[in-house]
């Protein structure tokens, strides 16, 4: 490992789930007329969707989460949420063209398994009569390993549910407690053992590298559950520290966070031992084992980006509902009102919940596909000359003389030492952050 890569290349970055990134767009108020002639549009294009469903509610609060939700331990708020999701969905449908078909449908939070498994059987359930089903649709839920009962995998597995991804974070009860975590290893064991019986195809596992006080020691010992356990995909996060965003991360002092060369060092022994156990990388921080669907669909090169993370399917329509849910038409993004009371206000007066978002002109769309192709082939060609592109091979220079990149007259690829830097590859191609470079602090470290 260099040490002085490492160090050259830890600026803050963003992790590219969309481009431009939510700091720069632009719209800062979307009227809903517009946003609803882009869904049309694509709609149009394409009749077959995805979407996700944001469930926000958590019984308490991990101190490392860098997600929108709502901490609560009161559960009549599960109903009234749900109609909301259901209104919004309706707001949605009277606009479509014709009758959606769901390619994709994720569950995120949020805490998906707050939802008690009868509630969640009753918003799939009304989702499912207004669509058509491909033959094999793609869904999945997000799973908190304390919460998720076995009648949450049975009713979602019996609605078409087949991915379900566990947030482990890491083994360790006592690193968890420090994070404020409830969570224990029989409770994984559990919920997997009760995933494969009940039929899921592919198990995902959410861990963290870089969290507070967190050793070599753990990821060995994190890796030792993995090959007992072997789930067909695991997502090993870079913890993104943005305390001025998300306050509970003020929890623990900063010197317990490893850092630089001592964070990736922790990535590179988990990448080591996952791939000793037959693990491919299919994409930042992402592995999955040969016979899953993401590393078929990477050699296939139809391997998938977007605000859920790494993905099979290619929808020009993503429709996010729900408090604080992105949706994305390829040429635009809107984002619903993050506040639920805000949220659940707007839409039972009958309006979409939308409140800023962008609209991508022919530029955007074409570093937006370059970013994409980066993210998930680790390569990117273009045939017609364009000045975004030819900027983007001059900031590419330096990477070139430290091997991070191989540049062609009109292509990259990303080199096996690049791939520790791919957020920085990426950022040569993001034309709005070099306009205008940010004077706070905006994005996490991309080490
Ligand atoms: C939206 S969260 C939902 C998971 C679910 N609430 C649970 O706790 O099991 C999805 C994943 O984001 C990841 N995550 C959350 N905060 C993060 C942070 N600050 N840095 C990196 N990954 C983070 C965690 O791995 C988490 O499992």
């Amino acid at each position: 490992m260099d040490t002085t890569l490492l160090t050259k290349y830890d600026v803050a970055a963003p992790r590219y789930t969309s481009y431009p990134t939510v700091p720069y767009w632009t719209a800062q108020t979307m009227p809903e007329s517009s946003w609803l002639g882009r869904v049309q549009k694509a709609a149009d294009l394409a009749p077959a969707l995805s979407l996700y469903v944001h469930l926000p509610y958590c019984d308490s609060l991990c101190t490392y989460c860098g997600c929108n939700k709502h901490i609560t331990k009161n559960h009549s708020v599960e109903e009234p949420y749900i109609e909301t999701l259901l209104q919004e969905w309706k707001l949605y449908c009277a606009a479509l063209p014709g009758r959606p078909i769901l390619n994709e449908l994720h569950l995120g939070g949020g805490t998906p398994t707050f939802f008690s498994a009868s509630n969640l059987r009753y918003l799939i359930e009304n989702l499912l009569k207004t669509v058509d089903l491909p033959e094999e649709p793609d869904f999945g839920f997000e799973a908190h390993p304390w919460s998720t009962t076995k009648a949450h995998l049975q009713t979602l597995y019996d609605l078409g549910f087949r991915r379900v991804s566990i947030g482990v974070q890491d083994f360790d009860e006592d690193l968890m407690k420090l994070v404020n975590r409830s969570q224990s290893i029989a409770s994984i064991q559990r919920c997997t053992k009760d995933a494969r019986a009940i039929g899921y195809t592919s198990i995902n596992y959410d861990l963290i590298y870089g969290l507070p006080r967190q050793t070599p020691a753990h990821i060995e010992r994190d890796a030792d559950f993995i090959a007992q356990l072997m789930p067909e995909r695991i997502a090993f996060y870079a913890y993104a520290h943005v305390p001025w965003l998300k306050r509970s991360q003020d929890a623990y002092s900063e010197a317990d966070l490893p850092t630089g060369a001592d964070k990736r060092l922790l990535y590179e022994i988990g990448r080591a031992r996952f791939e000793a156990l037959g693990y491919e990388e299919i994409g930042m921080d992402h592995f999955a084992l040969p016979q899953d669907s993401l590393s078929k669909a990477l050699k296939m090169g139809v391997l998938h980006r977007n605000f859920m993370g790494y993905t099979t399917t290619r929808s020009r329509l993503m429709i996010g509902l729900g408090a604080s849910a992105i949706s994305d038409t390829w040429d635009a993004f809107a984002q619903n009102e993050k506040n639920i009371a805000d949220y659940q206000r707007v839409v039972q007066e009958g309006n979409l919940p939308v409140f800023r978002g962008h609209f991508l002109d022919a530029e955007d769309q074409l570093l937006r596909m370059h970013i994409l192709n980066l993210m998930t082939r680790f390569e990117t060609r273009w045939t017609e000359e364009h000045p975004a592109l030819s900027a983007a091979l001059v900031r590419l220079e330096p990477l070139l003389a430290d091997g991070l990149v191989e540049i062609e007259p009109m292509g990259v690829k990303v080199s096996d030492a690049g791939r520790a830097f791919l957020r920085n590859i990426c950022m040569a191609f993001d034309a709005h952050y070099w306009q205008k470079q940010p004077e706070g602090r905006l994005f996490s470290q991309a080490v």
